[in-house]
């Protein structure tokens, strides 16, 4: 492994380089881009849920001025398998869920190709479906991993024993809904062919990714394909891997030989861009007087459509929380006829610590502990599951500091002894965890004659600060002033890169980054430091430096404290303060970290107390289609929000010492929420969201 970069602009909380060109408006996004003949395309999407397209009559949309195709099954260009169902557009007449692509309409305007799509009468031969995932449904199998690779059940030593033994346990269900994720930018795309090849602007969390399924799909050579994503507004996995937008683009584009945008409405956002499982998760602890676990079992149940297995590691997190000599973790999954789930920031860990962390808190309850109290008995000394060591683990120390900061001692550990007239008050504590990957990626820095630099790479920036971050990073390897570096990223024609996603991009991208520019600095130095007038480049690849990383449970560690009040009469809740303090290696910009941190927490409240895709068993649809019935936290919901982290050195991870902050922030979050309802009222919801109507109940 490379180094360590000695930090001069990692540290500084540096705003984002291309925040006035967000302001202003002239940072483009994929939809954006006007180029000569563009025309428009429409998904038609399946009005049954179950059943095949018996045929399609397009007379009606074709009749229309302006409207150019109108492509389905029997019509549409034929592509390779590039093994995700969801992407096989108009490749066969089955449809495995309601809303599902079926047709799309070419038309001149965006709003002829819209009104031609619902002209187009698809026929169907509609079947019976199944859509709600009970935890008895006789669907449910184990599937051989789960995402992205983990085993799907795990036991060590006697849990069921141990659970009958204990001298206090517990068993509670947890369910929480489908969620949906809601970037503020759609999945958007711009496609153009142009000499065999094709030319995508896309909003994407990876352009190197989008790059190679096109290819696949289209058999292409990747050099073949550019995927061009400078600008991204937002992802939270939606844009992790490609949808079927960016297909239905290219396609489009092919059929019609001109360039063709798509850009999912808001409504669409519910269907057919991915989104959480449900899950029921049963959680069952046992400890000693002490509230030391003897047995922690997580079994879970959770969806997935017939299209593709998509298999969400739930109890993954449950595997490096907490010691205890007996356990069990457990994955069932059912495909329903529903639409794909797919990655949601923090996929497993968010909704399987909602539930281990509420069990958590119930466990301090029955055992008379406080529940800091209680993790801290059972931090373990390595990595629970696989006694593989921990490259740093601070749980501890968040939560001392949480504690502190939070005014933790003011709770009351009896439940709804704190009232203030109507007001019910109270204060929960979660943990949370986050894995800390590290993906090969490739990156190249060049130096110019006149004393600047350019560093490439096909990193991702979804609203995060990855551009600017990048350039600290680069601008230490480099030994240069941060103002003479200018990073290019966000197109398949840099070096290679994974995505953003799984919090890796920066500890990922990061590490070529740094040695990318320790190798071009040596190859100045070679030049006795004078830059050549042609200017200098050099290149670098980590596939090799990933390989080689020792074995370390390497994860971030934190501790969410929240304080809610509830309105005995209406049961509405108002979280009031909430604070974080993690523990993630080194923050490299404190500025985009905290707006990283908050961001999580935020859409942590927002599962908590808001956010629920209300399945409709007669339809086999959600029937929240858009953000007036989806509802999602808006600041009126955020009163005090803070986040904080403590100093951390961990040189196990990467050149930076960092790692990811995407996802640890929504990580138990919720459970917090849920833990504070309960020290307020006395109530424990187990299902989310926590609805006024559950507490009045
Ligand atoms: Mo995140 S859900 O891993 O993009």
């Amino acid at each position: 492994m490379t180094a360590p970069v000695l930090p001069r602009a990692v540290g500084s909380p540096l705003a984002r380089v291309e925040a006035r060109e967000k302001v202003t408006g002239e940072a483009r996004y994929a939809y954006e881009h006007a180029p000569d003949r563009v025309a428009y395309c429409a998904p038609v999407g399946a009005t049954v849920a179950r059943g095949a397209i018996r045929g399609v009559d397009a007379g009606g949309a074709l009749e229309r001025a302006g409207v150019l195709h109108v492509i389905w099954a029997e019509n549409a260009p034929r592509l390779a398998d590039a093994g995700d169902g969801e992407l096989a557009l108009f490749q066969g007449r089955t449809v495995a869920y309601r809303g599902q692509i079926v047709a799309a309409v070419v038309a001149e305007t965006l709003e002829g190709a819209r009104e031609a799509a619902r002209l187009v009468r698809v026929h169907y031969d509609e079947q019976p479906h199944d859509v709600l995932l009970r935890e008895d449904h006789p669907k449910l199998y184990k599937p051989d991993v789960v995402n992205p690779s983990f085993p799907t059940d795990t036991e060590q030593g006697d849990p069921d024993a141990a659970l009958a033994s204990a001298e206090t346990s517990l068993d509670a269900t947890y369910r929480t809904p489908a969620f949906h994720n809601n970037p503020m930018e759609p999945h958007a795309t711009v496609a153009a062919w142009e000499g065999g090849g094709l030319t995508v602007h896309d909003s994407n969390q990876g352009a190197s990714s989008v790059q190679r399924t096109l290819s696949r799909l289209f058999e292409l050579e990747p050099a073949q394909v550019r995927v061009i994503s400078p600008h991204v507004g937002g992802g939270f996995g939606s844009k992790g891997t490609p949808r079927p937008t960016v297909v239905l683009a290219a396609l489009a584009a092919r059929v019609a030989e001109r360039p063709v945008k798509v850009a999912a409405t808001r409504q669409e956002m519910f269907v057919f861009v991915g989104y959480r499982t449900p899950t029921v998760q049963r959680l069952r602890l046992g400890a000693d007087d002490a509230g030391r676990l003897q047995a922690i079992v997580h079994e879970v149940a959770e969806q997935t459509s017939t299209v593709r297995e998509f298999a969400e590691q739930t109890a993954v997190a449950t595997r490096v929380m907490y010691a205890a000599p007996n356990r069990r973790t457990a994955h069932r999954v059912a495909a329903l006829d529903v639409p794909t789930p797919s990655w949601m920031r923090a996929p497993g860990e968010c909704p399987g610590m909602y539930a281990l962390e509420s069990a958590m808190d119930e466990l301090a309850h029955a055992v008379g502990l406080d529940p800091v109290e209680l993790r801290i008995r059972n931090e373990p000394d390595a990595e629970p599951e696989s006694g593989t060591p921990f490259s740093s683990r601070n749980l501890v120390a968040c939560l001392r500091e949480g504690a502190e900061r939070f005014g933790w001692a003011d709770r009351g550990p009896l439940p709804g002894a704190r009232r203030d007239g109507r007001l019910k008050r109270g204060m929960g504590v979660a943990a949370s965890t986050y894995p800390a990957y590290l993906s090969p990626a490739r990156a190249a820095a060049r130096a110019e004659a006149g004393g600047s630099y350019v560093v490439r790479i096909a990193a991702s920036d979804i609203g995060t600060g990855a551009r600017t971050v990048l350039g600290q990073i680069a601008a230490d390897a480099l030994e240069a002033p941060v103002e003479q570096v200018r990073m290019e990223i966000g197109d398949s024609a840099f070096p290679r890169a994974g995505v953003a996603g799984g919090s890796m991009g920066t500890a990922s991208w990061g590490s070529a980054v740094v040695k990318a520019c320790r190798a071009l600095r040596d190859a100045l130095a070679e030049h006795g430091g004078e830059v050549p007038a042609a200017g200098l480049e050099a290149g670098a690849d980590t596939a090799d430096d990933v390989k080689a990383r020792e074995e370390y449970a390497r994860h971030a560690f934190g501790a969410q404290f929240a304080a809610v009040r509830v309105d005995a009469d209406s049961g509405e809740v108002r979280v009031e303060r909430m604070l974080g303090v993690f523990a993630a290696g080194r923050i490299i910009n404190p500025r985009t970290a905290r707006s990283q941190l908050i961001g999580g927490m935020t859409m942590g409240i927002s599962m908590a107390l808001h956010e629920e895709s209300v399945m409709d068993e007669r339809f086999g649809d959600y029937v929240n289609h858009d953000l007036a019935q989806y509802h999602v936290a808006s600041c009126a919901d955020v009163e005090q929000i803070d986040a904080h982290w403590i100093e951390e050195h961990d040189d196990h991870l990467n050149p930076m010492g960092s790692k990811g902050i995407g996802e640890i922030s929504i990580v138990g979050t919720a459970a917090a929420v849920a833990n504070a309802v309960f020290n307020a009222t006395g109530t424990r919801v187990r299902d989310l969201p926590i609805r006024l109507d559950k507490l009045l109940g």
